[in-house]
């Protein structure tokens, strides 16, 4: 067991990537604080942790609220006196009454892919930033780049007095190369890299880890607002010829988290099935 008795701080672990990455440390032998904004993902998390017979604790917080999060590592410090692991992995694409955002993203999305086979090139623009709501902005870099920050500076408090630690940053490709008509995504994600990087350099002294994990397209939840065309136009972009699974990017937030990885200092990981080199 490659992560015994280790405590792990996992957000968004109620769906999707966040579970799986529970359930794969929790069978390394790691104790799993399973944070989500919704406590329903939060007890079927916890269920399958108990029928593993794994350790979990359920902490229902909104990441991109400061005193929510700062509460929330107050309760796993006295409950278990810790923390060795932060996945910073909480996220959204777009809630799903942003059917104005997604529907025009979705729509101009076809239309170029149509246009560049047809005409050998995109006609105009898919006129998202020139439209974009500060809502939608906002909320995307507060949930993804504030929360990432939020609960590493809380993490990192605990770390740096046990001068030990690893914090692994969920990001994405469209973080690395830009994912046309999500710019608040892209730029969020973007600022988990640069971010990951800062405080990697900063808080190695101390011994403590940082790196990210930059995953491709994987069909979950997060992609819900994506109609089963956009689906099978990524499908084709990918030269891997199919979307990842949960479990592909688990195992590398997995191995990250071991003493195995320790060599991996400040980096972006990217399983995303040859879409981004
Ligand atoms: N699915 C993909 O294709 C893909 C690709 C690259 C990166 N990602 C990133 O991976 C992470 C996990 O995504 P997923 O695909 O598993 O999605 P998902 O929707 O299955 O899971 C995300 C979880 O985060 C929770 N969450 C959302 N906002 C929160 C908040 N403010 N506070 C606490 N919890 C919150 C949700 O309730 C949900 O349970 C996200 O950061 C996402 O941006 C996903």
């Amino acid at each position: 067991m490659k992560l015994k008795d280790r405590i792990a701080l996992i957000t968004g672990a109620g769906s999707g990537f966040g579970r799986v990455i529970a359930l794969q440390m929790a069978g390394e032998g790691a104790k799993i604080a399973v944070n989500d904004i919704n406590p329903r993902g939060i007890e079927e998390t916890l269920a399958e942790l108990k029928s593993i017979g794994a350790q979990g604790l359920g902490l229902t917080a909104d990441v991109s609220k400061v005193d929510q999060v700062q509460e929330m590592f107050r309760t796993l410090k006295s409950t278990w006196g810790g923390i060795d692991i932060l996945v910073n992995n909480a996220g959204f694409g777009a809630f799903p009454s942003w059917s104005d955002y997604s529907d025009k993203a979705n729509t101009a999305f076809i239309k170029g892919t149509e246009e560049l086979a047809t005409l050998g090139k995109v006609q105009e623009s898919m006129k998202i930033t020139s439209h974009l709501k500060d809502e939608y902005w906002h909320v995307m870099i507060d949930v993804h780049l504030n929360g990432t920050f939020y609960c590493t500076r809380e993490a990192l408090k605990i770390m740096e007095e046990q001068r030990k630690g690893k914090i692994i940053n969920m990001a994405s490709i469209c973080g690395m190369r830009g994912c046309p008509g999500a710019p608040s995504y892209s730029a969020a994600k973007a600022g988990i890299i640069g971010f990951t990087k800062s405080v990697a350099l900063e808080v190695i002294p101390s011994n403590i880890i940082v790196n990210a994990v930059a995953p491709g397209y994987v069909d979950t939840p997060l992609l819900d607002t994506l109609t089963p065309e956009v689906k099978e136009l990524i499908r084709m972009q990918k030269p891997i010829g199919r979307l990842g699974t949960p479990e592909e990017i688990a195992s590398a937030v997995v191995y990250l988290a071991t003493d195995e990885a320790d060599f991996f200092v400040g980096q972006v990981i990217s399983p995303n099935g040859g879409m981004v080199m």
